[in-house]
């Protein structure tokens, strides 16, 4: 009887730890957040988000991205083909809308591009981005 005792306590601390790790080790938002980054973004913001020369803004330390995180979920889903000024460079090829993604998606890309590479900007709530995405025009 006590030994049926000891081995069902083993075994609820052996789940239990297995449960912690496993919430521990992964974060499912920012490896979205990474994983659609890669897929959809980095060939032209590239993997370091340095961007391309003239082309491609980067988005690691940039000031358009710090100074307009209202307008991100709007140019992620739907582009954008102003005139913008990133660090002192003007660009001008138009990007092109990302329109498969959902807002779930769109809400992990912005939280990864806000804190990788060094960039240590406010995290971004899913209600806020739902709301951005209803007033895109
Ligand atoms: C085909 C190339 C391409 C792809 C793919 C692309 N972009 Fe862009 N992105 C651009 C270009 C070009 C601009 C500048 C647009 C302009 O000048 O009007 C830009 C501008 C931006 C800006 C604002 C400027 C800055 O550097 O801060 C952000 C933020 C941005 N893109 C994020 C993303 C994200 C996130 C993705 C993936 C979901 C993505 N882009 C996919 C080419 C691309």
């Amino acid at each position: 009887m006590f030994k049926m005792r000891r081995i069902l306590v083993l075994g609820i601390v052996f789940l239990v730890g297995v449960l912690l790790f496993f919430i521990s080790s992964c974060s499912p938002s920012r490896n979205q957040g990474a994983y659609l980054y890669e897929r959809d973004c980095s060939s032209c913001h590239m993997p370091d988000g340095s961007g391309l020369g003239e082309l491609y803004p980067p988005l690691a330390g940039s000031d358009y991205l710090k100074n307009n995180q209202g307008k991100l979920a709007c140019i992620i889903k739907y582009g954008i083909s102003d005139t913008l000024t990133v660090n002192g460079i003007q660009y001008d090829v138009p990007m092109e809308g990302i329109k498969k993604l959902n807002e779930v998606e769109i809400t992990n890309i912005i939280n990864y591009i806000n804190t990788a590479w060094n960039n240590q900007l406010v995290e971004q709530k899913l209600e806020d981005i739902s709301l951005q995405l209803k007033k895109c025009n």
